[in-house]
């Protein structure tokens, strides 16, 4: 590790790295141990290594797949889950794993609804995206869990950052943190990694023998977000320690209340009319307008609910730009 000028034998990184995210979960307030973390896992090492460590420290955990239905040659959603079955039985076998296959549940793969639905200019990463939001956010809310845990790294949120950055974003910029505090209807969402390079959990997922899909999604290769990582690896490269600072000191400043969002940018929140899920629009949620879900009668649902403006400030903050590439859950 060049940025902390430490050499470590497999053991102790692997404690190294369980202490340091046990002190990223208290720094930044994302659960305790009295409370339950749902884990989303995509069969990568990020997420994997996530569940192992949160398990390791003692946390009660359960996790969530999303079934997408992207082969190829790759065969990608299947060996994804193929590779969370295996984790889960040789790691956490008293955990329970969720899964929500897209297609049973909804009628259609992602890359058949992207076609369907003609969002995202042929790519179905923005179809995917919402998808996957919603379904996680649905399902902790729902059945009760106090916190969504995902597997972002620091080369995921710096990238974020970076693309947030170069078009002053300031409203994704305010909404941008390791904690997304919990609102109406939705769930507290945490990222325990956020401050790991991806090659420290690379290395952590070697070291506890985690087998993980090596292959990113079929779709991600050549996409933006994979071209702003290219450049801050060369950042790194000529500066060791770059990266970490770049996100850090934009959480400094962020904390400061460099990046508060103005008022005008507090949208009032609702619940869909078919789901009953937030939404900033009125009448039907984006992922029912996506996946065309038909309305109920008028009585079957209370139409039009809008929360309180804390409620909707909270909430907005966590639902992240539904049609951007970079979409950060
Ligand atoms: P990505 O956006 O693919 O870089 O994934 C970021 C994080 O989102 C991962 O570390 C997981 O925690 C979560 N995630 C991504 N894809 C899935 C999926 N299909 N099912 C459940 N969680 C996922
Ligand atoms: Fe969703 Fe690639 S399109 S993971
Ligand atoms: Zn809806």
């Amino acid at each position: 590790m060049r940025h902390h000028k430490l050499a470590l034998c497999a053991p102790h990184y692997g404690e190294w790295f369980v202490v340091s995210t046990q002190r990223a979960i208290e720094k930044y307030k994302m659960f305790t141990r009295a409370e339950r973390v749902l884990v989303a896992v995509s069969g990568g090492k990020d997420s994997l290594a996530l569940w192992d460590v949160l398990t390791r420290l003692g946390y009660a955990t359960d996790g969530l797949y999303v079934g997408l239905g992207i082969q190829g040659e790759l065969a990608y959603s299947d060996q994804s889950l193929a590779r969370i079955r295996e984790f889960q039985a040789q790691h956490v076998p008293d955990a329970t794993l969720h899964i929500v296959d897209v297609q049973e549940t909804y009628g259609k793969t992602i890359p058949e609804i992207a076609r369907a639905s003609s969002r995202g200019h042929g790519k179905p990463c923005s179809a995917c995206g919402l998808t996957k939001r919603y379904v996680m956010n649905r399902l902790a809310a729902e059945r009760g869990y106090a916190a969504l845990a995902t597997g972002h790294n620091l080369d995921d949120e710096a990238a974020v950052l970076m693309q947030n950055t170069l078009h002053w974003q300031t409203g994704y910029l305010a909404r941008q943190a390791p904690v997304l505090e919990a609102g109406e209807g939705l769930a507290r969402k945490v990222k325990p990694f956020c401050r790991f390079y991806e090659r420290e959990t690379a290395a952590y997922a070697m070291v506890r023998d985690i087998n993980y899909v090596y292959d990113e999604c079929p779709h991600a290769v050549g996409n933006l977000t994979n071209f702003y990582k290219t450049l801050l690896n060369q950042l790194e490269a000529q500066s060791p320690g770059a990266k970490l600072q770049f996100y850090t000191q934009f959480l400094k400043a962020r904390r400061a209340g460099f990046f508060d969002a103005p008022s005008s940018d507090q949208i009032a929140l609702r619940v869909c009319d078919v789901c009953g899920q937030p939404t900033t629009a009125p009448g039907r949620c984006a992922f029912c307008r996506m996946w065309d879900v038909a309305a109920p009668p008028n009585d079957a649902l209370e139409l039009g609910n809008a929360l309180s403006a804390q409620d909707a400030w909270t909430a907005a903050s966590a639902r992240v730009a539904e049609n951007m590439d970079l979409s950060d859950l």
